[in-house]
């Protein structure tokens, strides 16, 4: 099938890069829809009913709860200007994102707590071990990668931070995760693999994934042929990456 891509479309998608280089400056908001047993929390609607799914499959709601979802600017620059008055410029840099520069914003994002009380808000617990750890192993089957690893302070410009979850899909969650790669590292890595030349292909029982990348000065209201299904998303930066699930001949009878 074809389908035209647009080169203002490269800030929308799942695979958007959010830093303090990349501003939040998507539609995504547009997509928000509440989580499932938590009415006051917001998240775009696939990555909320993958989270709710990741949740059944741990078992989570036992222990865990959703500590922050989507976040308006305002609510992230008060969240920027309360931890600057409480703890400083130091701490705020390293923990909480500029205002306009949080994942937070784009409805992709989640804080996960271990039920406790009293949580805290900016830094909850999410410890390497139980149901949280449990989730956090299952976490890419369902779209979501730990945002802020240990070790990679210098690339994502902000602390560890074992509680901030991030929605990629799949299987970008799984090879990022396979692959030791940043949010920052994998945009980076899949540039190698240019559409209709050389797609970085993983082959599954049944079908084989194609991973590619196309430049956005290639794409003006730019006519691609993919296979269905597939999935696009912008990388916030300067292209997007295409997605083409395949059925391989063993399956085609
Ligand atoms: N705590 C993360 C970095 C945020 O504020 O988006
Ligand atoms: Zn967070």
């Amino acid at each position: 099938m074809k389908i035209i891509l647009n080169r203002k479309d490269v800030c929308e998608g799942d695979l958007i890069l959010v830093n303090a280089a990349h501003a939040c400056r998507g539609r995504g908001a547009a997509m928000l829809a509440p989580l499932k047993g938590e009415d006051d929390m917001l998240l775009q609607r696939r990555a909320g009913n993958f989270l709710s799914q990741l949740m059944e499959a741990v078992e989570g709601e036992q222990d865990i709860t959703v500590v922050s979802a989507w976040r308006s600017q305002k609510e992230q620059q008060l969240l920027w200007e309360e931890s600057l008055k409480e703890h400083g410029a130091a701490f705020t840099e390293q923990y909480v994102a500029l205002p306009g520069h949080s994942e937070h914003q784009t409805g992709l994002a989640i804080d996960l707590g271990r039920k406790e009380d009293p949580i805290n808000l900016i830094r909850p617990d999410f410890p390497y071990e139980g149901r949280c750890q449990q989730l956090r192993e299952h976490a890419p089957e369902y779209g979501f990668i730990e945002r802020y690893p240990a070790g990679k302070e210098a690339v994502t410009g902000i602390a560890h931070e074992p509680w901030h979850f991030r929605y990629v899909g799949v299987p970008h969650a799984g090879l990022m995760q396979e692959k030791g790669l940043t949010l920052e590292e994998y945009t980076d890595w899949i540039k190698q693999f240019a559409h209709g030349k050389n797609p970085y292909e993983i082959h599954q029982k049944h079908q084989s994934i194609q991973i590619s990348y196309l430049p956005a000065e290639q794409v003006d209201q730019r006519e691609i042929t993919v296979d269905a299904p597939y999935s696009v998303s912008g990388n916030n930066v300067d292209g997007f990456v295409i997605t083409q699930w395949k059925r391989t001949e063993t399956d085609a009878g």
